[in-house]
């Protein structure tokens, strides 16, 4: 490929993981059974990426690995009826048409693990999504670099990526261990969580000590929070994550979040009172998330707009569930595809918004120029429900 045997696609894409690999000192190339892209919104790629896709797409670039989709910046379906701008959505829609040629599989989620692409244990992959890669990392136990878009693609074509990083036994082990002596209730206490370990850790492995349970969905939002407000692709939680049981944490620094901890964070995400509209659903939710909230507004009247952002397979199992019909008859709408952050909400007439992700809270003010208002699902729909 690097000769240009194979054309001049593969040939730029292999000199760009070789550059990466020479960067970070990796050893040879590993091969990775799956790829997650991410790059896919008009909103962040702009001009220039929907130029480079499409000619990479016109020149025969095809992945050679199963690769999955990132969150574009709209619902590819009912953007028209939720408000998305016309020329926005011409230039998105060109977009989705240069990854399908490439045989991108259109997942368009961050939560690949849920519709499809679940790498087994110790599986070198090459994600980029920063939620994504912590989940694979942390939660499966698979491993990956923080991949941008450009290297997750060139490693979908070629098929390699650069064993460097957290492809590494000696990466994977803990910097700082984490006391949590705060009671967490729901996916906003994880993700107010996340939110302050990102900060102190910044790129380090957090070992967690004190948290007793968490579901899925908690440790998504927890890991998503952490990629947003440091840049952890791993962590671990003792008694939970498969490889905590694995790694030494004696002599390490050690700190504690309590409820003052907790209390703090919350309120440093919290920008705003009074939501033109809540999102829920970052990272995407699942379909566990979408029955519970489908609950909590059976036979009750939303005041605000409600979206509750997931992929398009969950959104169908919801529609078949029966969920999306109670939550569109509350007022709430199940938005597949896109999400708060990479949609283009700015542009929508949107001024606050409410989430109960430490993730979007913390990117909403300066990616879509929102305030934030912070809470659980509950916090939030007592300011929306009749
Ligand atoms: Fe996913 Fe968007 Fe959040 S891509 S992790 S829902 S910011």
């Amino acid at each position: 490929m690097l000769a240009g045997e194979y054309g001049e696609v593969l040939e730029r894409n292999f000199r760009l993981l070789v550059r990466l690999g020479e960067i970070y000192g990796a050893d040879r190339m590993i091969p990775v059974s799956s790829v997650q892209v991410a790059g896919v919104s008009y909103k962040s790629i702009g001009d220039p990426g929907l130029e480079f896709l499409e000619d990479m797409a016109e020149k025969g670039a095809r992945v050679r690995v199963p690769t999955t989709l990132n969150p574009a910046g709209m619902d590819l379906q009912d953007w028209r009826e939720l408000g998305f701008p016309e020329d926005f959505a011409e230039k998105q829609l060109r977009i989705m048409e240069a990854f399908r040629r490439m045989g991108i599989m259109m997942t368009v989620t961050c939560t690949p693990y849920l519709v499809g692409n679940l790498p087994r244990f110790g599986e070198h992959i090459a994600w980029s999504e920063s939620s994504a890669v912590s989940f694979a990392n942390s939660v499966i136990g698979a491993r990956t670099n923080r991949e941008g878009g450009p290297s997750a693609l060139a490693a979908a074509l070629c098929g390699v990526t650069p064993n460097y990083g957290l492809h590494l036994d000696e990466n994977r082990r803990p910097t700082l261990v984490v006391e949590v002596t705060a009671g967490l209730r729901d996916a906003a206490d994880f993700g107010a969580l996340g939110y302050h370990i990102g900060k102190i850790v910044k790129s380090g492995v957090p070992y967690f000590r004190g948290i007793r349970d968490a579901t899925v969905d908690q440790l998504k939002a927890l890991g998503a929070a952490m990629a947003a407000s440091g840049a952890v692709a791993l962590y671990h939680v003792e008694g939970i994550t498969p490889e905590a049981g694995r790694v030494r944490v004696e002599g390490l620094e050690s700190i504690e979040v309590g409820e003052k901890e907790l209390e703090e964070a919350r309120s440093k995400l919290n920008t705003g009172t009074d939501p033109d509209i809540i999102i829920l659903g970052c990272p995407h939710a699942s379909l566990n998330e979408i029955s519970e909230f489908a609950r909590k507004v059976n036979g009750r009247e939303l005041r605000k707009p409600v979206w509750i952002c997931t992929s398009r397979t969950t959104k169908d199992a919801a529609e078949r569930m029966g969920y999306a019909e109670i939550i569109e008859r509350a007022g709430g709408k199940i938005v597949a595809d896109t999400c708060a952050v990479v949609s283009p909400i700015e542009r929508m007439g949107f001024k606050t918004v409410g989430v109960d992700s430490g993730k979007a809270a913390n990117y909403l003010p300066g990616f879509c120029k929102q305030q934030v208002v912070f809470g659980s699902v509950d916090e939030l729909l007592k300011k929306v429900m009749g």
